[in-house]
């Protein structure tokens, strides 16, 4: 399995790669979590060498925690695991906490051009979790109980595994021109299963992914990503 995951990560970063140098101002969607790390490992190698330029890039975390110590903060997960790698402005790199109106600051610089999004156990995309209403905007919210155990080997102990995070919205992450979800392992096969052929349902946020138009989906399991189409 481990070569089918350097493979996805190459993939991912070559996607990423691609829309740089296409567009080297993109505005970028970035999540969070176990599955991009891979990829952050090669775009870091490859920002290292000076084969990649961040300079102009517009980087927008997908979410971050708001009761967390900031060594714990998806915001240091990024500094860490991608930015610090890179020639990225630091003025170009957006946190949902740290800015009031985050709707309004992806819309002020063009839109998101590509979001990358991984996919929770329980099927939240950012951390919008079931029942989260297609019609939502960044928005602060509690996280569930299967979310925070599925998190807590991040943290020392569960007191200080964050209870609530901010996250973009399902319609911040529908309004990306483009939307690339990716799973690794087997224990997302069902969940992706469901979010891709079952119904577009609050119950299952990563659904909504259906509507959108430019989706590719990307795992290191063998699974159909053709996702059905949902009344757009
Ligand atoms: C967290 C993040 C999501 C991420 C999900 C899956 O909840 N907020 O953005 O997609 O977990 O993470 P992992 O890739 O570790 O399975």
């Amino acid at each position: 399995m481990v070569e089918k995951y350097a493979n996805l990560s190459l993939v991912l970063a070559e996607l990423i790669r691609e829309q740089l140098q296409a567009k080297p101002d993109s505005c970028l969607g970035l999540p969070t979590g176990r599955t991009p790390l891979g990829c952050y490992q090669i775009l870091s190698t490859w920002s290292a060498n000076n084969q990649l330029d961040w300079s102009q890039a517009r980087c927008f975390q997908l979410d971050d925690y708001i009761d967390v110590q900031e060594e714990f903060s998806f915001h240091q997960y990024l500094q860490d695991n991608l930015y610090r790698f890179t020639n990225v402005n630091p003025k170009n790199t957006f946190n949902p906490r740290h800015i009031a109106d985050y709707d309004e600051q992806i819309a002020s610089l063009g839109g998101l051009d590509l979001a990358i999004l991984g996919i929770g156990l329980n099927g939240h995309i950012a951390f919008n979790e079931p029942g989260t209403p297609v019609a939502s905007w960044t928005h602060s919210m509690f996280l569930t109980e299967a979310t925070r155990d599925a998190n807590s080997e991040f943290f020392p102990d569960e007191n200080e595994i964050p209870t609530r995070a901010v996250t973009m919205g399902i319609q911040t992450i529908l309004g990306s021109r483009r939307l690339v979800l990716v799973a690794s392992g087997e224990s997302k096969r069902d969940i992706l299963e469901m979010a891709l052929h079952g119904a577009v349902t609050v119950d299952v946020p990563a659904s909504f992914l259906q509507k959108h138009d430019n989706l590719l989906v990307l795992t290191d399991f063998d699974i159909n990503t053709e996702q059905l189409r949902a009344e757009p």
